[in-house]
């Protein structure tokens, strides 16, 4: 039986084991995913287990994503270039370690047909999931990517790998087409986003990562100043989409029944 894995501190909320059991499941497959809430001391065995055969494949989530690095053997050019693993694999007896946050952020804006190119793109914050979703748009030809964070030295560690983008401070409102809120502010129902976004007027387009809650106030208040909102449910579902894929060389069906299990 394989055995799949998903890593992260905390853990309990990950969706990502009802998603893949159910691919597993339907395609037939003699598998298993389970989730582990790990200590960072922990990681250096748990990548012996993947070189050993016990363990066929690992998701990693908050706040692996970088610690894993060292421990692994390869990384592909996605995980080199934004220094964030989150699939991991072996091939050839070699431990592998990608990232397809990129690849998720990419056919979620692209499933629901929004051009990024030409655009320009304001990206409030500069945490574990940033690197990926600055490739991603740079890879999607945007115009400018203007980046903000309160802690300004985070965002000028991400400079440092990406030269194309620019920094503006926290709470600065440069004239932009497309918004993303790539923060933690949301996940909590009593937090929002301390900006005032009702002035940039009509016609943007409001990402939020963030899928649970569905509807951040960041989406609802943009929805209701009449902007065009997208929430980060379908790039999970890619992302994870594109792990499976790797690892049981198939592509998983996206139906009703995977949009229904990441509620
Ligand atoms: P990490 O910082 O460990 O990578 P993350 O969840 O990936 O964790 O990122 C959290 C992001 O939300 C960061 O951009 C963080 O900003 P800081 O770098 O200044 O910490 C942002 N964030 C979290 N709480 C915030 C708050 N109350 N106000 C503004 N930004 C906040």
């Amino acid at each position: 039986m394989k055995n799949f894995l998903v890593i992260g501190n905390p853990i309990e909320h990950s969706l990502s084991p009802k998603l893949h059991n159910y691919w597993i499941k339907i395609n037939n497959l003699n598998a298993i995913y389970n989730k582990k809430k790990l200590e960072i001391s922990e990681l250096e065995i748990l990548i012996k287990d993947v070189r050993e055969r016990k363990i066929d494949g690992i998701n990693v989530t908050v706040p692996f994503k970088n610690n894993i690095i060292p421990f692994l053997d390869k990384l592909s050019s996605e995980a080199e270039k934004t220094q964030s693993v989150n699939t991991i694999y072996l091939k050839d007896d070699i431990v592998v370690g990608h990232n397809t946050d990129i690849e998720g952020f990419e056919l979620a804006i692209k499933n629901i047909k929004y051009d990024v190119t030409g655009k320009k793109v304001l990206l409030l914050g500069a945490g574990g999931v940033s690197p990926s979703i600055v490739l991603a748009l740079s890879k999607m030809r945007a115009n400018k990517i203007f980046i903000s964070n309160r802690t300004q030295s985070k965002a000028e560690n991400l400079k440092k790998i990406f030269k194309e983008i620019e920094i503006v401070e926290w709470g600065a409102i440069p004239n932009f087409d497309m918004i993303i809120n790539a923060t933690s502010l949301g996940l909590k129902d009593d937090e929002n986003i301390n900006i005032d976004y009702s002035k940039v007027g009509s016609g943007k387009f409001f990402y939020d990562v963030i899928y649970n809650p569905s509807e951040t106030k960041f989406l609802k208040s943009a929805k209701k100043n009449g902007n065009k909102t997208e929430n980060g449910k379908k790039m999970f579902i890619y992302q994870a989409q594109a792990s499976f894929k790797i690892w049981n060389s198939l592509e998983p069906i996206i139906d009703e029944k995977v949009m229904e299990l990441v509620n």
